[in-house]
């Protein structure tokens, strides 16, 4: 039987009803500010001269992490209830929050135009490193740290709630797995779809999302900084879709149950073997390493600081790269291009 000590009755019917739950101020302030303080530093832009802010979306690369169960106590606890229980959760894969910052600064167009959310072009589920089932554990959630504020039209993350049935109902279809792209199929139904939010949040909340939701990068009509990350949630073993006793079920199963209207599922079974890949979006993260590194240590040492001050796991030698490529899952080994030098 699931134990639930943390969240309340209330944020589990949220979580069953929509696919995704608040929970707010979970990272403390200290964390957030830790990370943020130099993340003008690292985008090389000017924070006061949007003319110098010629990226719409930023994908940055992680330089420094924490294990989720002390960066956000809170949101780890909620964590641990919709999958079942702790001892569910791998404690490698995924068990880190890092600085791996998506930053969306808008532009200059969409400070005054709209967009239909049906007609944008990137809903997806995440998951570019492991074939998809219905039962897949690799990104059992999927998570939004949140470290600015994220006003209404501010760049906060697109969710399509009704849209959760019908990913459901492909991966069910498709026992034989399935990839996340666009061409797969999987996300034809949204545009059917009606129920679309576009998520407003504040500075340090935390924002727990089913695997099967569909989301995408809203616009930021603000021009304001928007800076979130997005971990994942990985399991030791898939989704049990099919348990003796129905108060086994996690959250995270009964929506898919739900979604689904069945008491359980015992016909359904991957079909073909389940696979992890090295992660795609890793490269276009990692080609910012460089430039971001020097910036850093320019901007310590003009500070009239150590380069041996500047926190990034690229500094720290080839055992914590090592450690750093395992919880990523880029391999136990360090690649020649990792190892970086600053002039
Ligand atoms: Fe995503």
């Amino acid at each position: 039987m699931v134990e639930y000590k943390f969240l309340t009755p209330e944020q589990r019917e949220h979580f069953l009803e929509h696919g995704w739950l608040l929970v707010p101020g979970s990272i403390p302030k200290e964390h957030v500010d830790q990370w943020m303080k130099d993340v003008w530093t690292r985008l090389g832009y000017n924070p006061t001269d949007p003319s110098t802010w010629t990226e719409e979306t930023i994908w940055m690369p992680r330089h420094r992490d924490m294990l989720t169960k002390e960066f956000s106590p809170d949101a780890y606890k909620a964590m641990c209830e919709l999958v079942g229980g702790e001892d569910r959760l791998d404690r490698v894969r995924n068990a880190y929050s890092g600085d791996q910052f998506i930053v969306n600064l808008g532009t200059e167009y969409w400070k005054d135009h709209d967009i239909d959310p049906r007609t944008m072009p990137a809903w997806h589920i995440d998951g570019d490193w492991y074939r998809h089932f219905l039962d897949s554990g690799e990104g059992a959630l999927v998570v939004i740290q949140v470290y600015t504020d994220i006003l209404p039209r501010g760049g906060g993350t697109y969710i399509c709630e009704d849209g959760l049935e019908g990913i459901c109902k492909f991966l069910y279809e498709h026992p034989e797995g399935s990839g996340n792209k666009p061409e797969t199929g999987m996300y034809d139904h949204i545009k059917k779809c009606a129920a679309f939010k576009q998520f407003t949040a504040k500075a340090g909340d935390t924002i727990l999302m089913h695997a099967h939701l569909p989301h995408c990068t809203g616009k930021n009509h603000l021009r304001k900084l928007r800076v979130i990350a997005n971990p994942h949630v990985t399991l030791k073993e898939p989704l049990n879709l099919n348990r003796a006793n129905p108060e086994d079920y996690s959250l995270c199963e009964q929506v898919i149950l739900r979604a689904l209207h069945k008491p359980s599922l015992p016909e359904y079974h991957a079909t073909t073997a389940r696979e992890r890949y090295y992660p795609r979006n890793y490269v276009a993260k990692f080609s910012r390493v460089q430039g971001e590194l020097e910036r850093m240590v320019h901007a310590a040492e003009a500070a009239g600081k150590s380069r041996d001050e500047v926190d990034s796991v690229y500094l720290k030698g080839e055992e914590a790269i090592k450690v750093h490529n395992v919880r990523n899952g880029l391999g136990g080994e360090v690649q020649a291009s990792q190892r970086i030098t600053v002039a």
